[in-house]
């Protein structure tokens, strides 16, 4: 059935630095989910005229009108997440990568080997996934392609957008851990295996995938070099000119790692030359972190068309440090943000944005620090150092993290043409009255009775981002097909 909304409707745009807001939108999404027509703004009383006029008559179809405290945005695009790892959120903080690595997270890792584990643990994790406001996510599984398989059916079954990868990794990345394929061409087998199941999965009314395959070489560090070089020719066998192979891993994240990885690979001149090396580094390739890379390896990954999840959360919880969001940009380096769970501690894509707010700000307080110490100065023009806006936010949760992810054509904003992949937000908490941050009519020049303007829209839309959390998230769609929610 044809879904019209009316109401608010605020949305990123293709300029980084502007987003949409729009008190009276009427947006129409046809049977397949896709966004068929939008009016940026019509008065109510023309509503029924509109869908007239525009060849809808009103029997076949269902008109939601926002109530007061409402408003569309587009869902988030979580573009790096261990679904793996969420029995472990918030453990381990005292540590470092390596370290949390062998003490905290293989371990947990391997219990999904054991028969059962993921059947009991995987639903409750993409639920809450979804109920946080995450419409599509690049989802980490463990090294087991079952367990893993287990994982795609989930989010098929629940209907959320994914990418869901098994991790290869053939190498003891620390001394002593078990946690490891057996040899290289077990972890190709195994994820030709998993690659099939997923294949298999449900389709748009196009036959456009819900679920992609992505290939999951850990790190440099969990691969053998014999690895490394069979992964090079799954991807040369698996490439699809109309759709790049989806590949993930980590890179610089943090700095015991990046030296103990230019130790091993002695040829290559950076981090991001090994994933070159190997013909890892691609236009279909979303990289973990990025704290540590150099000018050098952004100019190369731009060129590559690979693309970077940012996870400040995680870079923060395990003291690996911040990354350059604005340089990366001013790189022309394509960015997302991840929430990196259980190296993050929140399944939130909200917890993230505050965070990539806080490092810009550390980074700008810093670099300000420096200009004032007459060591460096900032750039007009240029995005390093600068803090981050609401429009930038907004931007890189979602619209950012679909072009990451190749598929800005489809998702990532609302647009005329693209799947309706959105949240109904309501800035009510779950009695009904506005929330303690919601609207203070007497701050806000609102009227309980009207649509807000544009001001108060941009209002909400920051308080939802700061002060925000799943109670406010009330529908949560994916190719027009409702989800989750508190509503749902
Ligand atoms: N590097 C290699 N594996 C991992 C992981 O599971 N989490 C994070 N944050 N970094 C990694
Ligand atoms: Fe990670």
């Amino acid at each position: 059935m044809t879904i019209v909304f009316y109401g608010p409707v605020i949305s990123p745009t293709n300029d980084y630095d502007e987003y949409t807001v729009d008190p009276r939108c009427l947006l129409v999404v046809s049977d397949e989910g896709t966004i068929e027509w939008l009016d940026r703004d019509v008065q109510d009383s023309m509503v029924q005229q509109r869908l007239f006029e525009g060849g809808l008559s009103t029997d076949g179809i269902e008109i939601i009108t926002l109530k007061n405290g409402e408003f569309l945005i587009p869902g988030f695009i979580d573009t790096h997440i261990h679904a793996c790892q969420v029995p472990n959120m918030g453990i381990g903080g005292d540590k470092e990568l390596l370290s949390w690595l062998r003490d905290y997270t293989f371990p947990l890792e391997t219990q999904f080997g054991s028969p059962g584990f993921a059947e009991r643990i995987y639903p409750d994790v993409v639920r809450r996934i979804i109920e946080s406001g995450t419409t599509t996510a690049c989802y980490y599984g463990s090294l087991h392609s079952d367990a893993t398989k287990t994982l795609a059916t989930i989010i098929n079954n629940k209907g959320q957008r994914a990418f869901v990868g098994k991790c290869n990794m053939d190498h003891k990345s620390d001394g002593d851990s078990e946690y490891h394929e057996k040899s290289a061409q077990d972890s190709i087998d195994d994820t030709k295996a998993l690659f099939k199941h997923i294949h298999h999965l449900r389709k748009s009314a196009d036959g456009t995938p819900f679920v992609y395959p992505i290939l999951t070489p850990r790190f440099a560090l969990s691969c053998t070099e014999h690895l490394l070089e069979l992964l090079k020719r799954f991807v040369e066998e698996n490439d699809n000119p109309s759709r790049p192979l989806a590949i993930q891993t980590h890179i610089s994240e943090n700095m015991e790692e990046v030296e103990e990885t230019l130790q091993i690979f002695k040829d290559c001149s950076s981090y991001a030359a090994v994933y070159q090396k190997y013909g890892l580094l691609r236009r279909g390739t979303i990289l973990g972190h990025g704290v540590y890379l150099t000018d050098d390896e952004m100019t190369l990954i731009a060129k590559q068309g690979a693309g970077v999840a940012h996870c400040p959360t995680s870079n923060f919880y395990l003291s690996s440090g911040m990354a350059q969001v604005g340089k990366l940009l001013d790189h022309d380096v394509k960015v997302g943000l991840g929430t990196d769970v259980s190296g993050g501690y929140s399944l939130s894509m909200l917890t993230t944005i505050r965070n990539a707010s806080n490092v810009s700000k550390m980074l700008f307080v810093n670099a300000q620090a420096a200009e004032r110490r007459g060591e460096q100065r900032f750039h007009a023009g240029k995005r390093a150092n600068r803090k981050l806006t609401v429009a930038n936010l907004l931007h890189l949760a979602t619209l950012g993290g679909a072009k990451v992810c190749n598929l800005e054509k489809q998702i990532g904003s609302l647009d005329e043409g693209k799947a309706f992949d959105a949240l109904l937000v309501s800035v009510r908490d779950e009695t009904g009255n506005p929330a303690v941050w919601g609207y203070n009519p007497h701050r806000d020049s609102h009227n309980a009775n009207t649509l807000p303007d544009k001001k108060t829209l941009r209002i909400w839309l920051e308080r939802f981002l700061f002060c925000g959390d799943d109670r406010n998230i009330r529908k949560v769609f994916v190719q027009g097909r409702l989800i989750g929610g508190k509503e749902a």
